[in-house]
């Protein structure tokens, strides 16, 4: 996933080898394409997306920042968009599946590996997760009726959870990541799909021009008001809840069945491996707000503030 080795297909050679870069000590190497950093793999997935991806108006696709709630919010959507055909009950795709099984990513997913996926006979509406920021995502996507869910979180709980999730990630041989390194790089903007800022900040100001396009949601406040955020998405995705569901308690059920303590519990997601190989238990650590106070010191906490506040001066976005 993230400490591959860093093969390039010969096509890209010329163009990724020629961007800046990060030598990762420890992770992957980071390549900066249009204004944002990517591991190699990640990379060709979105330059391979990019020039084959062929939207479709009724698409839906949910972009987040990474380790923002990602695994969260494709269960919470999968579940709402196909609670016709997948009524909550026994054999609920969920409960023998990992979100990420059942929403794929497009650049990690299914551009990756240079395969050039054919999605024309999946059934619209289509479903997609990616991480690619604004400025990168296909043209066909720009020119499409899209719809796209954004979801981000406070930066110190999304670097403390990156910072855990590429430890447990690495092979053991390898050692750990040291927190200050990783923060340090964070703060300048070199991590998956960084400046962390900088996509939260397209995303919102899409959000502000073209609401109806995006819906903009933060992983805090979905922990604090997980009823009305549900309510939120099904009306934006054209799906809202009928007198009848609200009165048979479906907007709980549907949380009750994508909460953190039930699909982390799942024995699916206890010891089960994706598809793709990762096991299905790193994407589920504690799901809280605020464990940054257990991690960061005072100087990075005031370091991470200062740059957050300076980052969104003026943008009305408060994180
Ligand atoms: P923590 O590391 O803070 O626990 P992503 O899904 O984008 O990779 O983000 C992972 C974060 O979301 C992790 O945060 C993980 O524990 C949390 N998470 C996973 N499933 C969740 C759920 N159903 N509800 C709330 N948080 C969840």
């Amino acid at each position: 996933y993230l400490h591959q080795e860093e093969v390039v297909a010969p096509e890209y050679k010329d163009l990724i080898f020629s961007l800046p870069k990060e030598s990762g000590r420890v992770a992957s190497s980071l390549y900066k394409y249009q204004g944002f950093w990517h591991p190699v793999r990640h990379l060709q997935g979105i330059i391979t997306c990019q020039r084959h991806f062929q939207a479709r108006g009724s698409d839906f696709i949910l972009i987040t920042t990474p380790k923002s709630g990602t695994t969260w919010l494709k269960a919470i959507v999968f579940t709402l968009m196909k609670r016709m055909q997948y009524p909550i009950s026994q054999d609920h795709p969920l409960l023998s599946k990992n979100p990420h099984d059942l929403v794929l990513f497009l650049e990690h997913r299914l551009y990756v590996d240079n395969e050039i996926p054919d999605l024309s006979s999946m059934n619209s509406p289509r479903l997609f997760a990616t991480h690619i920021p604004f400025s990168s995502i296909p043209k066909s996507m720009k020119d499409s009726r899209y719809k796209l869910v954004y979801l981000c979180r406070n930066p110190k709980d999304t670097f403390v959870s990156m910072w855990q999730f590429c430890n447990k990630l690495r092979p053991q041989e390898s050692g750990t990541h040291s927190l200050g390194e990783t923060f340090d790089m964070f703060c300048r903007g070199v991590s998956m799909a960084g400046p962390f800022w900088d996509h939260v900040l397209d995303y919102w100001k899409e959000s502000r021009e073209n609401p109806h396009k995006v819906l903009f949601l933060k992983y805090d406040d979905m922990k604090e008001n997980p009823t009305v955020n549900l309510r939120c998405i099904a009306e934006f995705l054209g799906c809202p809840f009928s007198n009848e569901e609200e009165e048979s308690g479906m907007v709980e059920e549907i949380l009750q069945l994508c909460s953190f303590g039930n699909l982390s519990n799942l024995e699916i997601n206890r010891s089960g491996k994706l598809s793709s190989g990762e096991d299905n238990e790193a994407f589920f650590r504690q799901g809280k707000v605020g464990d940054w106070k257990n991690h960061l010191t005072i100087e990075m906490v005031e370091k991470l503030d200062q740059i957050t506040e300076q980052k969104l001066s003026g943008s009305g976005l408060v994180l």
